[in-house]
């Protein structure tokens, strides 16, 4: 493991959040019953709320420059991607069919990001030449209110919301629908 990811404060903050949303990914697997299911995934995605929002709101800016448009592009349309499935999934109780399998995708995702923040930008953020300690006392400071006050609503919560989905998958829903040729030689 890099050093830089415990000796650094605001790295080694956002490693631990990374660790958590990794061990509640694999609980999610091992665990049975809806209940229990569905626990881990609020929690998931409160944690993961929490941490993308310090993320978009202090660390990315602070590392941008460092860290080069390429990577944190990236980062951010990554970002955008979860926060749908996350939005999806807010509004799902649980029972539908295409849950798990969203709640998987998600995880996926997450991993894969994690694995980029840690691989990509992180070694490039460490030598931004900035106050470390005060970026991880301010996000600390920001985690806490996030998490008394919630997280303000995301573009995306929107953009899942006047979809009018159930949080189904649009091919799931495909499959109930005729195929075009179907439906015009029904016709003639
Ligand atoms: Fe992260
Ligand atoms: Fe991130």
């Amino acid at each position: 493991m890099f050093d830089f990811l415990t000796t650094n404060p605001a790295l080694a903050l956002l490693k631990k959040d990374h660790d958590t949303v990794k061990d509640l990914f694999d609980k999610f697997e091992k665990v049975e019953g809806r209940p229990a299911k569905k626990k881990i995934v609020n929690q998931a995605l409160e944690e993961l709320k929490v941490h993308a929002a310090i993320e978009e709101e202090i660390f990315y800016p602070a590392v941008r420059k460092s860290v080069g448009n390429n990577i944190m592009n990236e980062a951010d349309e990554e970002h955008h991607v979860a926060k749908v499935l996350i939005a999806e999934l807010a509004g799902m109780d649980g029972r539908e069919d295409h849950y798990d399998a969203k709640f998987k995708v998600l995880a996926e995702n997450v991993r894969h990001h994690i694995k980029e923040e840690e691989n990509e930008v992180f070694p490039k953020a460490k030598d931004a030449g900035i106050d470390f300690e005060a970026l991880s006392k301010a996000m600390v400071q920001r985690k806490h209110t996030l998490l008394a006050r919630g997280v303000p609503p995301a573009a995306e919560d929107a953009m899942v919301a006047a979809s009018h989905g159930k949080g189904d998958s649009p091919a799931h829903a495909a499959r109930k629908t005729k195929p075009r040729a179907a439906k015009s030689h029904a016709g003639r």
